[in-house]
């Protein structure tokens, strides 16, 4: 029979014939790696589908196997809110942390027998994905964990991602979340980065980045095109159908559906067990065709987890082991200084580049002159250098033995490498510094910063055109940028008008940023994105912050006495201040409205509170947020630590959780009254 007689209907069931047929040969090929098609086969299947496709377009669904390959590019990435934040891991670095890990488990649970799940920790990027009565619906990065980026479109083109949920013994729950990561084999990491350099274009430093820079592009023809695939390792949550009550079952029934889950999951009994798994995972992690960077090790109960909790943002449940960091033997060709934001003279050692679990390194810091000393590092060296997850590059120790004597000593120099101003070393400090405060190396960092993404956030910005004009003599501090005469900037040259004005506008705007931003902005020594947030969460403006007692700073929840320390002696320098008063002048907004400080007083003050279900009047960030103000920790579980839950419309397990365990459930309603209409958002307190 040819495919003009069928009618519609057997034309659909056609389609949902091949759909099956080619998602179970995919299942085969990338998850079981046992196919049972051949390519051809393979291919002509496909080719149908397509072609049956073309002349019904309406019969197109998006988890059809013909939708992998991705269509027109982005503008940007939509935002997507986690029903559930996706969380960190604490780690433990070798056996007695582990076993004090256990410990605290028996210390709080006492008279528990528990059992874990070893997994391996898998070096890629995370990602939720959610399915609507078994199809793909959406998915997302896992972002700052409260809010990720809608990445849907991308994960759709990963094969190892089913469009559709597979048939199994568990019934397919209305909702399902599940959490995993992408990554990329490292076979497939080197071919594209072949395939990259043949075209001349940026390679990728490992396939960890290799995947992160696949997945997060605009355009999901080039995902498409990249070997990315997906282990999936937890439920984030399931609605319309039991959850499993073990982590183990919740991988059985994962695996069920057609995901991939983390390969080699071992169900252990005892510490002992846990640590010989964990050696198991170190001696092959080479062999491996994928990157590892430790073992992830999670209590098997999820009632057992729920009584455990969290700490902070980690759950007291699960761990990382995290592998001992990676050794090379390489030669240090020199060394040489930078000058910091802080004028900090900031040694580095160059390297004969070498491969380092996938990575090339060619530097390393060397910390300060003390540490060169004592470890007797000199140019011309054989070093062993090493490597550990992110962390810069170190050299540990010097392999003396292999000194020929045309070594060099190395001496910090008495005068910046940038500016020629006499460094200064303090007694007890162990970094020199130059002394010039209007050293060009310097102010030019500190622009840098300034403008930076968790800064200022000025777009257009760049490091050259900084550097340009402090170089013309334009920029003396970080205030000037908001007296540039943007007229001469019009004339320079490779500028012009329209770059003048853009820039100028991104200027103006950047005058509105949040004080937090401003804080992190200005460069006070040690105080980062997250101190600044602390800081102005408690002080909500520059001015109370500036005029606060070492005390009143010390005692700000998180930041530690070093911090502290810092931030006041940052506000007691006098040309400082005087920058602060060039901003205000210049009509940088110093307050923040949004950003009342924290009520420690008040009726939520110090309650640990989870919200669930629909809110009608305000977004969960938004009541995330005055939560926190309120002086509340905001937590995704309900436990019998839990003070209240705030239940909005629809809510589930949670709230049925917080009955199970007596916890107080209160309305949206309620959750109003206690905040009070201050700390609102305008919309909801309109209402
Ligand atoms: S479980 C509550 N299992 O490691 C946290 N995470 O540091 C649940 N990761 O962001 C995470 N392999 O992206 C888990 N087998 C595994 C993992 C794994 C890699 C990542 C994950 C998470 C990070 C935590």
């Amino acid at each position: 029979m040819s495919e003009s007689e069928l009618d519609l209907a057997d034309v659909a069931c056609r389609i949902d014939d091949l759909r099956r047929t080619i998602d179970h040969w995919n299942y085969e090929y990338y998850v079981l790696d046992r196919p049972s098609a051949t390519d051809a086969e393979y291919d002509a299947a496909l080719r149908e589908l397509r072609e049956i496709e073309q002349r019904h377009p309406e019969l197109v669904t998006p988890e059809s196997p013909t939708q992998r390959v991705g269509t027109t590019p982005q503008a940007g990435f939509a935002q997507i809110v986690h029903p559930l934040p996706m969380l960190s891991l604490s780690n433990v670095y070798d056996e007695a942390e582990l076993r004090a890990w256990a410990a605290r488990l028996d210390r709080i649970l006492p008279g528990t027998t528990f059992a874990f799940v070893v997994e391996p920790k898998i070096d890629g990027l995370a990602v939720a994905l959610t399915y609507v009565n078994g199809v793909f619906d959406h998915g997302a990065t896992r972002g700052d964990g409260f809010v990720g980026e809608d990445i849907t479109q991308n994960l759709r083109t990963i094969k190892t991602v089913p469009l559709r949920l597979a048939a199994s013994a568990s019934p397919i729950p209305a909702r399902l979340e599940a959490r995993g990561e992408v990554y990329m084999r490292k076979r497939d990491f080197a071919a594209l980065n072949e395939r990259l350099e043949r075209d001349g274009a940026k390679v990728f430093m490992n396939p960890r980045n290799g995947a992160a820079g696949s997945l997060r592009q605009l355009d999901q023809r080039i995902t498409a095109s990249r070997p990315l695939r997906l282990f999936v390792y937890q439920i984030g949550y399931v609605e319309g159908a039991s959850e499993p009550t073990t982590h183990w079952d919740a991988l059985a029934m994962l695996r069920s559906f057609g995901f991939d889950t983390t390969p080699d999951p071992a169900l252990l009994s005892s510490i002992d067990e846990v640590w010989e798994r964990c050696n198991w995972w170190q001696e092959r992690r080479d062999a491996l065709p994928f990157e590892i960077d430790g073992v992830v090790i999670k209590v098997n109960s999820f009632r057992q987890q729920e009584e455990l909790g969290f700490v902070a943002r980690d759950p007291r449940w699960a761990t990382a082991y995290k592998f001992p960091a990676i050794q090379q033997v390489t030669k240090v060709v020199d060394i040489i200084v930078n000058v910091g934001r802080t004028g900090t003279l900031n040694p580095l050692a160059i390297l004969d580049p070498v491969n380092i679990g996938g990575v090339t390194v060619s530097r390393a810091t060397l910390h300060n002159e003390d540490e060169i000393a004592r470890k007797d590092i000199r140019i011309g060296d054989t070093v062993i250098v090493q490597r550990a997850g992110d962390v810069i590059p170190q050299i540990v120790q010097v392999l003396t033995d292999r000194r020929t004597g045309d070594e060099q000593p190395f001496h910090m120099p008495e005068v910046c490498p940038v500016c020629g101003a006499p460094t200064h070393r303090e007694p007890g400090e162990a970094m020199r510094y130059c002394t010039n405060v209007a050293c060009p190396a310097q102010l030019k960092q500190h622009i840098h910063h300034f403008v930076g993404r968790g800064a200022m956030d000025i777009s257009g910005f760049g490091e050259k055109l900084a550097d340009r004009f402090v170089d013309l003599g334009m920029i003396h501090d970080v205030a000037d940028l908001y007296r540039l005469d943007w007229n001469a900037i019009a004339e320079l040259e490779g500028l012009g008008e329209k770059s003048a004005t853009n820039l100028r506008q991104a200027v103006d705007a950047s005058k509105a940023q949040p004080l937090a931003r401003l804080i992190n902005a200005l460069g006070i020594r040690h105080i980062g994105e997250r101190a600044a947030e602390l800081l102005s969460d408690r002080f909500g403006s520059l001015d109370a912050l500036m005029n606060a007692s070492l005390d009143e700073i010390g005692a700000v929840p998180g930041l530690g006495p070093v911090l502290a320390q810092s931030v006041y002696d940052f506000f007691q320098e006098p040309r400082n201040r005087a920058v602060i008063d060039k901003l205000r002048e210049a009509g940088v907004q110093l307050a923040d409205g949004r950003h009342a400080p924290i009520d420690h007083d008040g009726p939520l003050a110090g309650k640990s509170v989870v919200l669930t279900g629909r809110l009608t009047t305000m977004t969960r960030s938004e009541a995330e947020a005055a939560l926190k103000r309120a002086g509340a920790n905001v937590s995704g579980t309900v436990s019998k630590r839990t003070a209240i839950v705030f239940a909005g419309e629809d809510a589930g397990s949670k709230a049925d959780r917080a009955r199970e365990l007596g916890v107080t459930i209160k309305s949206e309603g309620e959750l109003l009254d206690l905040l009070g209409a201050g700390a609102l958002p305008a919309r909801a307190a309109a209402q």
